[in-house]
């Protein structure tokens, strides 16, 4: 971990990336075996004109990749109200789809290097690049308008649903009232859930799979965090043992049960 610079201020979003900090108008992040990878990316979509991304400035004396920093709010837990109302999850849907449509020409080189430790073939041939970690901690708001992605480690290549459904997850949210914020506890997820595929504009061949998909998804999910836990310790065992792999079986269970309500809501 870095040590701590004058000037530097220590950035704490998700659980995972440790030394984040931000420097002047600059974010410094450690860099993986991904970065390359991803840094490839974010440059096509600053060539195509796409500026709901960070750009990429290179890497410091220190060997950490230096991104733009992105003018705005992010939303960090307890999450606030604008973060969280009708108008998030359409914005959120809007800024994806506008980051599917920027992205579906990038073809990356074969040799590209992406954390693919979750990957499986349960989400189809891959169609994009997807982000595959839209959380709240990683959306810029300005005026309480969505209007950037951050935090591309989890990037890979996708389906367009696969990215949907993960976003899905955390805006609609699917999960059990018991693991959510406060402001989410109360809301009626199968309404957001149409209103994300809306805005989104989700066909109506790709609705039918949003839940066989989540379902197959908590499943690759709790395997795959065992496994980064197990392998990777740190944050990711940090998150394991504060009880994730239940907070997923619980998420489960809470789909089955709200299934066929979900369903109606989507077709
Ligand atoms: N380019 C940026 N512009 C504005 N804010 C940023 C930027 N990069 C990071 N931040 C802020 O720093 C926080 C942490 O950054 P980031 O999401 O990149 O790392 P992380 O969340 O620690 O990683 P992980 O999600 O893997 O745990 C973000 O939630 C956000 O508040
Ligand atoms: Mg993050």
């Amino acid at each position: 971990m870095p040590v701590a610079v004058d000037g530097e201020v220590p950035l704490s979003g998700g659980d995972v990336t440790e030394g984040v900090v931000r420097v002047g108008d600059t974010v410094r992040r450690p860099v993986g075996a991904h970065t390359a990878a991803v840094h490839g990316l974010l440059r096509f979509l600053e060539r195509s004109g796409f500026d709901g991304v960070p750009r990429v400035l290179g890497v410091d004396g220190l060997g950490r990749e230096v991104l733009g920093w992105v003018d705005g709010d992010v939303p960090h837990r307890p999450l606030p109200a604008y973060a969280v109302d009708e108008s998030a999850v359409r914005g959120v849907a809007g800024l994806l789809r506008r980051y599917h449509d920027a992205v579906a020409a990038y073809r990356p080189p074969d040799d590209a290097v992406w954390d693919e430790l979750d990957a499986s073939n349960a989400d189809g041939p891959p169609e994009l690049v997807g982000h595959c970690d839209v959380t709240p901690e990683n959306v810029v708001f300005r005026d309480g308008v969505p209007v950037a992605l951050i935090d591309f480690d989890l990037a890979r290549p996708t389906t367009r649903l696969y990215d949907v459904v993960t976003a899905a997850r955390h805006w609609a949210p699917l999960a059990d009232p018991a693991d959510r914020d406060a402001v989410l506890y109360d809301v009626d997820a199968g309404r957001r859930l149409r209103l994300f595929c809306d805005a989104y504009g989700l066909g109506r061949d790709d609705r039918r799979g949003v839940l066989p998909l989540a379902r197959a998804r908590f499943e690759r999910s709790y395997a795959a965090m065992r496994r980064r836990a197990e392998r990777l310790g740190g944050g990711w065992a940090r998150m394991w043992d504060g009880g994730a792999g239940e907070r997923i079986r619980r998420a489960q269970d809470w789909l089955d049960l709200h299934w066929e309500d979900l369903d109606a809501h989507l077709v």
